[in-house]
C-alpha cells in the first residue's frame, strides 16, 4: 500500500533510495519516483509502471545528491501514470512529498487551495499535501507540516523536504507505518525495515501522531505539538538474507519452504515441559476464567487462519466464538461485553480495517488479543496482549508462512486457555503437544512432493474456473487454498461447504470443469467421498487430498495427493501447504508475476 524511503547524509542517495524501493515493492508497484537535492535545486523523476522503468531512466540523467526522498506506489485516488505517481510538489516545486495513506477531505482541502489560485496537475489526494504545505509555510518547514496534518483527515505516512530547508528530512505518521533508521552521519526514513536494513539495525517506529526531523548528524522526535517524544531505538535483530529470495525464483515459494524452521520458531519456548507456556500475555487465570465469548476479526488469509481459531477453541475450551472480516465487524454493532476477549489477526499489524476494528473493541471496552507478525507494528502496540508469530518477514504479496504460524498461534492459544480452564485432560494435552511438535518434520516431507504439485498445476493453467471443497475444518483449508489460487492465477475460483453444493452451485458442475477436494477430516471423509461422487457424476475432474492410507479416494478422484497424519484439529497446519503450491504452480504456468499479483499489494493501509 505505498512504499516510502528517505535518506538525508553523506552518500549518493540516488541508488540508497532505490535499493530501498526495491525491499519496498511488494507494498505496491504501479508506478515508482524519487525526489533529490541536485546542485540545480530539488529534483525529481517519476514512472508509471515497476521499479525498472525509473531505474532505467534514471541511468541516463540520474539526480545527484545526498538528501532525498523515493516512493513505490499502490494507487488509490488516480490511475497509476507518470503525473499521478509520488513524489507530489507544490506549483513552484519548493515543496516535495511522498505519501502512503489516503487523505480523507482532500476534495475539500483542494476546493480550497483551487479558490487560492493553486494550480493541481495529477489526480492523487497527496498533490493537496504538498500545495497545503506550501501555502502554510512561513520559512520553517517542520511548523508548516505541522500545520498542514492538523488540516488533514485520513491516514499517512508522509516524507516532506523543502528547498529552503536543504538539511532538514520531516516525516510523520499517522494510521500509516513508518519508520526511522538511525545511521552514523546519516538518517533514513521507511515504510519498512527491509527498505534500510543494509544500512542501519536501529530503528525508532513512530506512534500515531508523532513527528520526526531528521538531520545528517541527529534524529529529532516530537508529538504533533512539538513536544519532544524520548524513546530508545529499537535493535533489529534479523538480517537482510531473512527477507532475500535466497536462492529460490520467487519470495513465495521462499517463504513456504521456510514453514518448517517457522512452526518451530513460532513453538519454540511455548512449549515447555509438558504445557504451553504463554508467559507474553498478561491475562491472569481469573481474566481467562472470565471469557465468556471471544470474536476473531481478520482480513484475507488472516481471516482464514481465524476460522481455524474459531474450530481450536471452540474444541478445546468449549466458549463461543464467532469469526468476522475487518471490514464488516464494526459496522454490524457487534455485541462486546466486558466478558468479550477480541482476537485480532494481522500479519503486518497495519491492515487499516483490522485496526480499526481492534479500536472499535476497545472502545466498547473488551479486552484485545493481537496475533501479529510484526513486532512494534499498530496492531501489536494498540492491543492488550500480543502473540508474536515467528515467521520472518513475509514478503510475497501472497501469504503462506504468516497464515500457518497464525494456526500454530491459535492451537497454542487455544491449548493454553483450555489448561487454564482445565477443559483438557492430561493425556489429550500430552497427545496434542507431541502432534504439533511433528508438524515441522511433516511439512518437511510434503514439501519433499512438491514436484507433484507442478503437475496437477498443469491441468489448470487453461481453465477460468474452479471449484474447492471440503467439510469442517477442511473447508476453512480451502477457503485458503481458494483465495491463494485466485490472487496470483487470477482463475475464478470459489470454496465451498461439500455438503452446500447440492443447494445450488451444483449448476454450474459441468464436463471438465476442475474441482479440489480436500477430505482429512477422518469423521467426514465418507460424507465428503459422496459429495466428490456427485461432482465425478457431472463430468468434474478432481484432484482430491486426503490424509495417507485412504486409497479409496484414488477410485473416485481424477489425481490424488496425500498429507501426512496429524491430529484432525492440526490438519489445516498441513493441508494448506498443497493449496500454496498448488497456487504458486498455476501462476508460474500462467505467466503471472507470483509475488506481485496484479491489483494488490501486500499492506493494506486504506480502508
Ligand atoms: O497483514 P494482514 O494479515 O492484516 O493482511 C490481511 C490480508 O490483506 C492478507 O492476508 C491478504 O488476504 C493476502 N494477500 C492473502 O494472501
Amino acid at each position: 500500500m505505498c512504499g516510502i524511503v528517505g535518506y538525508i547524509g553523506h552518500r549518493d542517495s540516488q541508488s540508497i533510495l532505490l535499493e530501498g524501493l526495491k525491499k519496498l515493492e511488494y507494498r505496491g508497484y504501479d508506478s515508482a519516483g524519487i525526489a533529490v537535492f541536485t546542485e540545480n535545486g530539488l529534483q525529481a523523476k517519476k514512472a508509471k509502471g515497476r521499479l525498472a522503468v525509473l531505474e532505467g531512466e534514471l541511468l541516463n540523467a540520474p539526480l545527484q545528491g545526498s538528501i532525498g526522498i523515493g516512493h513505490t506506489r499502490w494507487a488509490t485516488h488516480g490511475k497509476p501514470s507518470d503525473v499521478n505517481s509520488h513524489p507530489h510538489v507544490n506549483t513552484e516545486k519548493q515543496i516535495s512529498v511522498v505519501h502512503n495513506g489516503i487523505i480523507e477531505n482532500y476534495v475539500s482541502l483542494k476546493e480550497e487551495l483551487i479558490a487560492k489560485g493553486y494550480t493541481f496537475t495529477s489526480e492523487t489526494d497527496t498533490e493537496v499535501i504538498a500545495h497545503l504545505i506550501a501555502d502554510l509555510y512561513e520559512g520553517d518547514i517542520v511548523a508548516a507540516v505541522r500545520a498542514a496534518v492538523k488540516r488533514m483527515r485520513g491516514a499517512y505516512g508522509l516524507g516532506v523536504l523543502a528547498e529552503n530547508e536543504p538539511d532538514k528530512l520531516v516525516a510523520v505518521r499517522l494510521q500509516s507505518p513508518l519508520i526511522i533508521g538511525v545511521g552514523e552521519h546519516e538518517n533514513f526514513i521507511a515504510s519498512d525495515i527491509p527498505a534500510i536494513l543494509e544500512h542501519t539495525r536501529d530503528v525508532y517506529i513512530l506512534n500515531d501522531g508523532e513527528m520526526a526531523v531528521l538531520t545528517k548528524d541527529g534524529v529529532t522526535l516530537t508529538d504533533l505539538e512539538g513536544t519532544p517524544v524520548s524513546r530508545e531505538t529499537y535493535r533489529v535483530e534479523w538480517d537482510l538474507q531473512t527477507a532475500e529470495k535466497g536462492g529460490y525464483d520467487h519470495f513465495m515459494l521462499k517463504e513456504i519452504y521456510e514453514q518448517p524452521r517457522a512452526y518451530r520458531d513460532t513453538m519454540g519456548p511455548r512449549i515447555a515441559e509438558g504445557r504451553v507456556v504463554l508467559d507474553e500475555i498478561g491475562m491472569s487465570e481469573a481474566d481467562i476464567q472470565a471469557i465468556r465469548r471471544i470474536h476473531i476479526v481478520a482480513c484475507g488469509t488472516a481471516y482464514h487462519a481465524g476460522l481455524v481459531g474459531k474450530h481450536a477453541i471452540e474444541q478445546l475450551t468449549r466458549i463461543p466464538v464467532e469469526t468476522d472480516v475487518a471490514s464488516e465487524y464494526r459496522y454490524r454493532d457487534p455485541i462486546i461485553t466486558p466478558d468479550t476477549l477480541v482476537i485480532v489477526v494481522s500479519q503486518s499489524g497495519e491492515t487499516a480495517d483490522t485496526l480499526a476494528a481492534l479500536r472499535e473493541a476497545k472502545r466498547q471496552g473488551a479486552r484485545v488479543l493481537a496475533i501479529t507478525n510484526v513486532v512494534g507494528s499498530s496492531v501489536a502496540r494498540e492491543a492488550d496482549d500480543v502473540i508474536l508469530t515467528m515467521a520472518g518477514p513475509e514478503i510475497a504479496v501472497a501469504s503462506t508462512k504468516a497464515y500457518s504460524t497464525q494456526l500454530i498461534a491459535f492451537y497454542l492459544v487455544a491449548l493454553y486457555f483450555a489448561q487454564v480452564k482445565r477443559s483438557i485432560d492430561a493425556g489429550l494435552l500430552a497427545e496434542t503437544l507431541q502432534a504439533l511438535q511433528e508438524l515441522p518434520d511433516q511439512v518437511e516431507r510434503l514439501l519433499g512432493e512438491a514436484e507433484t504439485l507442478k503437475h496437477a498445476a498443469e491441468a489448470l493453467t487453461k481453465v477460468e474456473n474452479l471449484f474447492f471443497i471440503g467439510r469442517g475444518l477442511d473447508f476453512t483449508v480451502v477457503q485458503e487454498g481458494s483465495l491463494k489460487l485466485k490472487e496470483i492465477s487470477y482463475i475464478h475460483s470459489e470454496a465451498y461447504a461439500a455438503g452446500e453444493l447440492k443447494h445450488g452451485t451444483l449448476a454450474l458442475i459441468t464436463d471438465g470443469i476442475p474441482v479440489i477436494a480436500l477430505a482429512t477430516q477422518e469423521t467426514l471423509f465418507e460424507k465428503t467421498l459422496s459429495n466428490i461422487v456427485e461432482v465425478k457424476a457431472r463430468g468434474a475432474k478432481v484432484i482430491g487430498i486426503a490424509n495417507e492410507g485412504h486409497t479409496e479416494l484414488a477410485k473416485e478422484a481424477d489425481e490424488t495427493l496425500y498429507i501426512p497424519r496429524t491430529m484432525p484439529l492440526l490438519t489445516p497446519a498441513l493441508s494448506v501447504v498443497p493449496l500454496q503450491l498448488l497456487a504458486y504452480y498455476t501462476s508460474l504456468a500462467r505467466g503471472n508475476d507470483v509475488d506481485k499479483p496484479r491489483n494488490l499489494a501486500k499492506s493494506v493501509t486504506v480502508e
